[in-house]
């Protein structure tokens, strides 16, 4: 009787070891990296508005950071001049303090999404210098002052300067020239002095881009002017851009001594219709089914190809990790990407690391794994 009470009191044991050991939370990705850099997303409208549960389980249970996908941009927050909206800016914010999460902003000084009369008068010329300067410092004054404290960083300039090196011609440069640059910084200092500011562009691995942005951002320290990090999109496709470069990119920007940040990263695996390696916003394609060859489904290959992908550039930021602040992903799962809109409307894409059911892809696994051997 000794012996079975024995026997039954061990099996019993090794049961409730096996359920507690299948019943282990797995490590998140937040965990995972919680020693090496912040891990973000981008939190788009129906999530700040709470409409996405789905998905806002994977941003509660994942993630150390976001930035909102466009409800921070000032055609939102300031679409008729002096007429302010913060009502989906101001649940962002309060989603991520309730969750604890490191909230960045974006942006306040870009050429699109730019509401209509920001750069002109009542008749569609350009402003003065004065004027644009004045529109500008009310705009930055506003937005980064009523979040004073709470977000953290600021994307304050994004896109400036063109993939061949030179700077964008956009009405801030027509108007102010390369001035408006440290204009918007100054006055984003001035709005929340503690809060990190930041330059942010694609295609920041060519060298072109990558040598203007450095002297850029030396001649705004030369300046006296606050910068603390480089974000580096990371918009990126299946053959742009290569480890190496975007390796280089990461070294010299952090040569500069700002923090470096992969702000908003994507990997589409969709044919290119033009020569588009970045994320100008402007360019528009024609559909053809050609262009959308896995509407279906993503065939191994591709999947293994991208998987593979992206574990290297996790692998090159694990490496870098004592110049890196931040990995942030432009999205949390395939459906809601920009990505299979641009450049070419309507289309299938596999951007993310979350599948369109918002169960995590094999490479988050892979991911997680990395980071706790970069432990060691
Ligand atoms: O809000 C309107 C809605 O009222 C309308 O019904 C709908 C019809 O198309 O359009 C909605 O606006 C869209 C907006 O996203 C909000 O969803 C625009 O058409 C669409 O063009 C816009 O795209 C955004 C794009 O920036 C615009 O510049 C993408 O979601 C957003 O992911 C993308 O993000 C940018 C970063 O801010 C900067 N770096 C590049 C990155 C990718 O382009």
């Amino acid at each position: 009787m000794k012996l079975i009470n024995q026997f039954l009191l061990i099996t019993f044991s090794i049961l409730i070891l096996l359920v507690s050991c299948s019943a282990k939370k797995r490590t998140t990705l937040k965990e995972a990296f919680a020693d090496k850099f912040l891990i973000g997303t981008a939190m788009n409208s129906k999530q700040i508005n709470g409409l996405d549960s789905a998905s806002i389980r994977v941003i509660k249970e994942q993630f150390s950071a976001i930035v909102p996908e466009n409800v921070m941009k000032s055609e939102v927050i300031q679409p008729v001049e002096g007429e302010f909206d913060f009502s989906l800016a101001d649940q962002f914010v309060k989603f991520g303090e309730k969750n604890n999460l490191f909230i960045t902003g974006h942006t306040l000084i870009w050429h699109s999404q730019l509401p209509g009369w920001f750069c002109v008068d009542a008749k569609g010329n350009n402003v003065s210098p004065e004027i644009l300067k004045q529109r500008m410092k009310t705009h930055i004054y506003a937005l980064v002052g009523r979040y004073k404290g709470r977000v953290k960083g600021w994307d304050v300039v994004n896109e400036a300067i063109e993939d061949d090196g030179s700077w964008r011609k956009s009405k801030f440069y027509e108007i102010l020239g390369e001035d408006y640059i440290r204009l918007a910084f100054q006055y984003a200092h001035e709005a929340d002095p503690q809060a990190e500011l930041y330059y942010n562009d694609y295609s920041m691995a060519l060298p072109g881009k990558r040598d203007a942005v450095v002297k850029m951002v030396n001649k705004l320290q030369q300046q006296g002017v606050k910068i603390d990090g480089i974000g580096m999109q990371g918009h990126m496709t299946m053959d742009f851009p290569s480890v190496e470069e975007f390796e280089k990119s990461i070294i010299a920007f952090s040569n500069t001594g700002v923090k470096v940040m992969i702000t908003e990263m994507d990997i589409s695996v969709l044919p290119k219709p033009g020569k588009n390696v970045g994320a100008d916003v402007s360019l528009n394609f024609k559909y053809d089914k050609e262009l959308n060859p896995y509407a279906g489904s993503l065939p191994d290959s591709v999947a293994t190809a991208l998987q593979n992908r992206y574990a290297d550039f996790f692998r090159l930021f694990l490496k870098y990790k004592d110049k890196i602040s931040r990995v942030t992903v432009w999205g949390v799962n395939d459906a809601q990407s920009w990505r299979n809109n641009w450049p070419v409307r309507g289309r299938t894409d596999y951007p993310l690391l979350f599948d369109r059911n918002n169960n995590p892809k094999p490479i988050v696994e892979i991911i997680i794994k990395e980071a706790e051997e970069a432990k060691k």
